[in-house]
């Protein structure tokens, strides 16, 4: 089977992007080099793995966790099923972020909860910036440590329980907490692929606000930025726990580009 015979083929069960995706990872070919390969043929072993692949697919596997790759805010994230797969809307409260830390010179950041270390990749990659990262899962850890290593980052990353292991203080902290209700309907592809850690958050999809909000102030300098991707219909509920912990700041929430709630500010007048 020839490379071009393969996508033909793999375009039968999945999307012509996701076939060319696959013989990229099964040839070890770039996506964007492979229409240089169309008339090579595929050694027994890479057809094998490409079926296989497709297989995966088929079966409704996320490409990113099958090619082991995301790209988020233009840098390419090794990813597998220990993590959550970085989201659009997460590069909108990233983006946002780094408007308000180029304010602050050489800002120390925590990125809590972080996963594959998506967030604090992005910000250490764009801003001089000194990061530190952390989550309670060993294998995420493992995960953001390996994206570290790809781009030769100084970022350290804590395996903690929320605050457990933390003992610094910081400018900004930013956080995609888990925020999924026990009982809410989602995708099945996200419910049978991403972790369980990386989703759900109690009854009411606020306990790690609440557990983060009501600690937080330990870890932060005088003066500070919280930055928190929330659920589209939590903002309210948000809100009322930030007034139960803190007087005399300022709370900015903001939409993403599909106009939900999304995102929430904390600063202090300091
Ligand atoms: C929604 S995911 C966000 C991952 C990443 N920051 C991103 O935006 O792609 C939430 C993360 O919180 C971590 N987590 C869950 N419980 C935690 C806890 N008690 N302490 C620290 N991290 C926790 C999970 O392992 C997961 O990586």
């Amino acid at each position: 089977m020839t490379i071009e015979e393969g996508i033909i083929y793999g375009k039968k069960y999945i999307s012509s992007i996701d076939a060319k995706m696959l013989i990229s990872k099964a040839t070890g070919y770039d996506t964007l080099e492979i229409i240089n390969y169309l008339h090579q043929e595929l050694s027994p072993k890479e057809e094998e793995l490409y079926k296989n692949l497709i297989s995966a697919r088929k079966n409704n596997k996320p490409i990113q966790y099958i090619t082991n790759n995301v790209n988020f805010y233009g840098i390419d994230l090794y990813v597998d099923e220990n993590v959550l797969i970085p989201r659009f809307e997460t590069e909108e409260l990233v983006e946002n972020t780094i408007e308000k830390l180029k304010k602050i010179k050489n800002p120390k950041v925590l990125d809590l909860c972080c996963g594959s270390g998506a967030i604090g990749i992005a910000i250490k990659t764009k801003i001089d910036s000194n990061v530190v990262m952390s989550d309670i899962s060993k294998n995420a850890i493992e995960v953001a440590k390996k994206n570290c290593e790809k781009y030769n980052l100084d970022i350290s990353v804590i395996e903690s329980d929320l605050f457990q292991n933390i003992d610094d203080k910081f400018d900004c902290i930013i956080s995609n907490p888990p925020y999924i209700k026990e009982n809410e309907e989602i995708e099945d592809i996200v419910k049978n692929n991403e972790p369980a850690i990386a989703l759900y958050a109690g009854k009411n999809g606020l306990d790690f606000y609440e557990r983060i909000l009501k600690d937080i102030r330990n870890y932060l300098n005088d003066k500070f930025l919280i930055a928190l991707e929330i659920g589209a219909t939590e903002k309210d509920d948000i809100i009322e726990i930030i007034n139960k912990y803190f007087d005399n700041v300022i709370i900015e929430s903001k939409k993403d580009l599909s106009n939900r709630d999304r995102m929430i500010f904390i600063t202090n007048n300091n």
